[in-house]
């Protein structure tokens, strides 16, 4: 993970007070418009589960990435929305994130998660509230998940803890 620790660490934009004063926010928009960055950090999440049928991606960021690891392992690719963007019927899993509270939707049924590994993917874990919600998400569906990958893990706001029961595998902690 070396290479794509090193493009985190150096490409990440970090704006304080936003969006909320007191929280610290974690821009990996730089990391993603490199092309390198782009390459080394979805090469990185890819090698964490190569036996995956499908990409859990989470909105919106996870969606960038989730598509690039989905290539890469020769697996599908799920959009995780947030709500009010799917037609009914729908999945859907309420949680609290580090700033309010928010729902996450898939598509019910027609996806055929039944049975399937899943690796979920995010650019960040803060809280933890919106991996949780996407793993529970995922299992309500009948998949399984295997793993969970982000970029970037930030450890003092707990977010590992809440999600013991997964692998989980974070590019770079701060
Ligand atoms: C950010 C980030 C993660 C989540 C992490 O997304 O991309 O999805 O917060 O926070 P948590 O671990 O405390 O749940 P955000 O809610 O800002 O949505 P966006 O990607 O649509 O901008």
């Amino acid at each position: 993970h070396s290479a794509a620790r090193d493009a985190v660490t150096r490409l990440t934009r970090w704006a304080d007070d936003f969006p909320q004063p007191g929280v610290r926010f974690a821009d990996l928009t730089p990391v993603f418009s490199d092309a390198d960055g782009f390459r080394v950090i979805v090469d990185a999440l890819a090698a964490c589960a190569p036996e995956t049928d499908v990409i859990a991606a989470v909105d919106a960021r996870g969606f960038l990435l989730g598509g690039g690891v989905a290539r890469d392992l020769g697996s599908g690719v799920v959009a995780v929305r947030k709500s009010g963007k799917l037609p009914p019927p729908v999945l859907s899993q309420s949680y609290t994130l580090e700033y309010g509270t928010a729902t996450l939707e898939i598509p019910a049924g027609s996806i055929g998660l039944d049975g399937r590994s899943v690796l979920v993917v995010d650019d960040v874990l803060a809280t933890g509230g919106t991996l949780d919600a996407t793993a529970r998400l995922v299992e309500s569906a009948g998949a399984r998940v295997i793993g969970i990958a982000v970029v970037l893990e930030i450890a003092a706001l707990g977010g590992r803890e809440r999600l013991g029961k997964y692998p989980l595998t974070s590019l770079v902690t701060v």
